[in-house]
Protein backbone atom coordinates (compact mmCIF):
# COMPACT_ATOMS: atom_id res chain seq x y z
CA UNK A 1 0.00 0.00 0.00
CA UNK A 2 1.57 3.01 -1.01
CA UNK A 3 -0.91 6.69 0.36
CA UNK A 4 0.79 9.67 -1.39
CA UNK A 5 -0.78 13.30 -2.55
CA UNK A 6 -2.74 12.73 -5.85
CA UNK A 7 -1.16 14.66 -8.55
CA UNK A 8 -2.84 16.24 -11.68
CA UNK A 9 -1.50 13.32 -13.83
CA UNK A 10 -3.47 11.03 -11.93
CA UNK A 11 -6.94 12.85 -13.19
CA UNK A 12 -6.94 10.27 -15.75
CA UNK A 13 -7.24 7.47 -13.13
CA UNK A 14 -9.57 9.58 -10.60
CA UNK A 15 -12.17 10.10 -13.61
CA UNK A 16 -12.00 6.22 -13.87
CA UNK A 17 -12.76 5.96 -10.47
CA UNK A 18 -15.62 8.15 -10.54
CA UNK A 19 -17.06 7.01 -13.26
CA UNK A 20 -17.69 3.81 -11.06
CA UNK A 21 -18.60 5.25 -8.01
CA UNK A 22 -21.81 7.62 -8.30
CA UNK A 23 -24.91 6.37 -9.77
CA UNK A 24 -26.21 10.66 -10.07
CA UNK A 25 -23.69 13.84 -8.99
CA UNK A 26 -21.06 12.71 -10.13
CA UNK A 27 -18.26 15.06 -10.22
CA UNK A 28 -16.98 16.77 -13.72
CA UNK A 29 -13.02 16.73 -14.69
CA UNK A 30 -12.65 20.31 -14.13
CA UNK A 31 -13.89 19.62 -10.64
CA UNK A 32 -11.50 16.87 -9.82
CA UNK A 33 -8.80 19.35 -11.16
CA UNK A 34 -9.92 21.89 -9.52
CA UNK A 35 -9.85 19.70 -6.57
CA UNK A 36 -6.06 19.20 -7.57
CA UNK A 37 -4.85 22.53 -7.94
CA UNK A 38 -6.38 24.27 -4.95
CA UNK A 39 -4.15 25.61 -2.09
CA UNK A 40 -6.69 24.57 0.72
CA UNK A 41 -7.01 20.84 -0.32
CA UNK A 42 -6.01 17.94 0.58
CA UNK A 43 -6.30 14.71 -1.99
CA UNK A 44 -4.75 11.72 -1.26
CA UNK A 45 -4.53 8.96 -3.44
CA UNK A 46 -3.89 4.97 -2.55
CA UNK A 47 -1.67 3.12 -5.07
CA UNK A 48 -1.02 -0.52 -5.16
CA UNK A 49 2.45 -1.68 -5.63
CA UNK A 50 2.25 -1.67 -9.09
CA UNK A 51 1.65 1.98 -9.07
CA UNK A 52 -2.17 1.77 -9.91
CA UNK A 53 -4.23 4.37 -8.24
CA UNK A 54 -7.05 2.30 -6.65
CA UNK A 55 -8.44 4.84 -4.23
CA UNK A 56 -8.93 8.42 -3.97
CA UNK A 57 -10.33 10.90 -0.98
CA UNK A 58 -10.15 14.86 -1.37
CA UNK A 59 -10.63 16.90 1.98
CA UNK A 60 -10.98 20.61 1.98
CA UNK A 61 -8.97 22.07 5.06
CA UNK A 62 -11.15 25.55 6.55
CA UNK A 63 -10.20 26.74 9.54
CA UNK A 64 -9.38 24.38 12.55
CA UNK A 65 -11.52 21.59 10.47
CA UNK A 66 -11.95 19.34 7.35
CA UNK A 67 -14.65 19.20 5.38
CA UNK A 68 -14.18 15.39 3.86
CA UNK A 69 -15.37 15.88 0.29
CA UNK A 70 -15.14 12.49 -1.47
CA UNK A 71 -14.02 9.26 -1.12
CA UNK A 72 -14.13 6.67 -3.68
CA UNK A 73 -12.40 2.91 -3.87
CA UNK A 74 -12.00 0.80 -7.24
CA UNK A 75 -15.12 -1.36 -6.69
CA UNK A 76 -12.55 -4.85 -7.28
CA UNK A 77 -11.02 -3.55 -4.07
CA UNK A 78 -13.91 -2.63 -2.33
CA UNK A 79 -14.22 -4.58 1.55
CA UNK A 80 -10.51 -4.96 1.93
CA UNK A 81 -9.67 -1.74 4.12
CA UNK A 82 -8.86 0.38 1.50
CA UNK A 83 -11.35 3.39 2.30
CA UNK A 84 -10.64 2.74 6.04
CA UNK A 85 -6.83 3.42 5.76
CA UNK A 86 -6.66 6.55 3.17
CA UNK A 87 -9.34 8.05 5.35
CA UNK A 88 -7.05 7.75 8.44
CA UNK A 89 -4.11 8.98 6.33
CA UNK A 90 -6.47 11.71 5.53
CA UNK A 91 -7.79 12.51 8.96
CA UNK A 92 -3.89 12.39 10.52
CA UNK A 93 -2.93 14.79 7.79
CA UNK A 94 -5.33 17.35 9.04
CA UNK A 95 -4.86 16.90 12.51
CA UNK A 96 -1.00 17.55 11.74
CA UNK A 97 -2.25 20.96 10.10
CA UNK A 98 -4.15 21.99 12.62
CA UNK A 99 -7.63 20.69 12.35
CA UNK A 100 -9.33 19.66 15.44
CA UNK A 101 -12.67 18.17 14.03
CA UNK A 102 -13.61 16.96 10.25
CA UNK A 103 -17.26 17.15 8.81
CA UNK A 104 -18.63 15.79 5.97
CA UNK A 105 -22.24 14.91 4.69
CA UNK A 106 -23.41 11.64 3.27
CA UNK A 107 -26.28 10.35 1.54
CA UNK A 108 -28.04 8.87 3.98
CA UNK A 109 -29.05 5.80 1.59
CA UNK A 110 -25.24 5.21 0.96
CA UNK A 111 -24.42 2.04 3.68
CA UNK A 112 -20.71 1.80 2.98
CA UNK A 113 -19.86 4.99 2.98
CA UNK A 114 -21.92 5.20 6.13
CA UNK A 115 -20.01 2.17 7.87
CA UNK A 116 -16.88 3.30 6.69
CA UNK A 117 -17.40 6.85 8.65
CA UNK A 118 -19.35 5.09 11.34
CA UNK A 119 -16.47 2.97 12.13
CA UNK A 120 -13.89 5.51 11.99
CA UNK A 121 -15.79 7.16 15.22
CA UNK A 122 -18.38 10.04 13.16
CA UNK A 123 -21.73 10.53 14.84
CA UNK A 124 -23.86 12.25 12.65
CA UNK A 125 -25.41 15.52 14.09
CA UNK A 126 -27.49 16.92 11.31
CA UNK A 127 -30.13 15.80 8.26
CA UNK A 128 -29.91 17.91 5.68
CA UNK A 129 -33.71 17.24 3.66
CA UNK A 130 -33.60 16.63 -0.37
CA UNK A 131 -29.61 17.89 -0.05
CA UNK A 132 -29.05 15.76 -3.26
CA UNK A 133 -32.39 15.61 -5.22
CA UNK A 134 -35.98 15.45 -4.20
CA UNK A 135 -35.92 12.54 -1.44
CA UNK A 136 -32.39 11.75 -1.56
CA UNK A 137 -31.79 13.01 2.19
CA UNK A 138 -27.70 13.92 3.39
CA UNK A 139 -26.64 13.26 6.90
CA UNK A 140 -23.88 15.49 8.20
CA UNK A 141 -21.47 13.69 10.35
CA UNK A 142 -18.32 15.08 12.84
CA UNK A 143 -15.57 13.57 14.55
CA UNK A 144 -13.43 14.97 17.48
CA UNK A 145 -9.61 14.81 16.42
CA UNK A 146 -7.72 17.19 18.23
CA UNK A 147 -7.23 14.76 20.86
CA UNK A 148 -6.83 11.66 18.51
CA UNK A 149 -4.28 9.07 18.58
CA UNK A 150 -3.53 6.25 15.98
CA UNK A 151 -1.70 3.03 16.48
CA UNK A 152 -1.19 0.99 13.21
CA UNK A 153 -3.32 -2.07 13.80
CA UNK A 154 -5.85 -0.62 16.63
CA UNK A 155 -8.40 1.79 15.94
CA UNK A 156 -8.71 5.46 16.07
CA UNK A 157 -9.07 6.30 19.16
CA UNK A 158 -9.84 10.23 20.80
CA UNK A 159 -8.85 11.01 24.62
CA UNK A 160 -11.25 11.29 26.98
C1 LIG B 1 -17.86 3.70 0.46
C2 LIG B 1 -16.54 3.11 -0.03
C3 LIG B 1 -15.54 4.27 -0.24
C4 LIG B 1 -16.01 2.09 1.00
O1 LIG B 1 -14.72 1.67 0.61
P1 LIG B 1 -14.10 0.27 1.10
O2 LIG B 1 -12.65 0.31 0.80
O3 LIG B 1 -14.89 -0.85 0.53
O4 LIG B 1 -14.36 0.32 2.68
P2 LIG B 1 -13.50 -0.49 3.78
O5 LIG B 1 -13.20 -1.85 3.23
O6 LIG B 1 -12.34 0.36 4.20
O7 LIG B 1 -14.53 -0.63 4.95
C5 LIG B 1 -14.39 0.07 6.19
C6 LIG B 1 -15.48 -0.41 7.13
O8 LIG B 1 -16.77 -0.16 6.57
C7 LIG B 1 -17.49 -1.39 6.42
N1 LIG B 1 -18.12 -1.46 5.11
C8 LIG B 1 -17.57 -1.12 3.92
N2 LIG B 1 -18.44 -1.38 2.93
C9 LIG B 1 -19.54 -1.92 3.53
C10 LIG B 1 -20.77 -2.41 3.03
N3 LIG B 1 -21.04 -2.45 1.71
N4 LIG B 1 -21.68 -2.85 3.92
C11 LIG B 1 -21.42 -2.85 5.24
N5 LIG B 1 -20.25 -2.41 5.80
C12 LIG B 1 -19.34 -1.95 4.92
C13 LIG B 1 -16.44 -2.46 6.47
O9 LIG B 1 -16.98 -3.67 6.94
C14 LIG B 1 -15.40 -1.91 7.37
O10 LIG B 1 -15.74 -2.13 8.72
P3 LIG B 1 -14.68 -2.85 9.69
O11 LIG B 1 -13.59 -1.80 9.92
O12 LIG B 1 -15.49 -3.16 10.88
O13 LIG B 1 -14.17 -4.04 8.97
C15 LIG B 1 -16.75 2.34 -1.39
O14 LIG B 1 -17.83 1.46 -1.25
C16 LIG B 1 -16.98 3.25 -2.59
O15 LIG B 1 -16.04 3.70 -3.24
N6 LIG B 1 -18.30 3.55 -2.87
C17 LIG B 1 -18.65 4.41 -3.99
C18 LIG B 1 -18.31 5.88 -3.71
C19 LIG B 1 -18.97 6.41 -2.45
O16 LIG B 1 -20.13 6.15 -2.17
N7 LIG B 1 -18.18 7.19 -1.65
C20 LIG B 1 -18.65 7.75 -0.38
C21 LIG B 1 -19.35 9.03 -0.53
S1 LIG B 1 -18.29 10.33 -1.18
Amino acid sequence: MIVSRARLDDLDAIMDLEATGFDHAGWSRDSWAGELTASDRQVLAYRDADDRLVAVATLHLIEDFGDLLRVVVAPERRGQGIARKLLIASILMAQASGAVRILLEVEEDNAPAHAVYTRLGFSPIDRRRDYYGTGLHALVMELPIEALSYSPGSPLEVAS
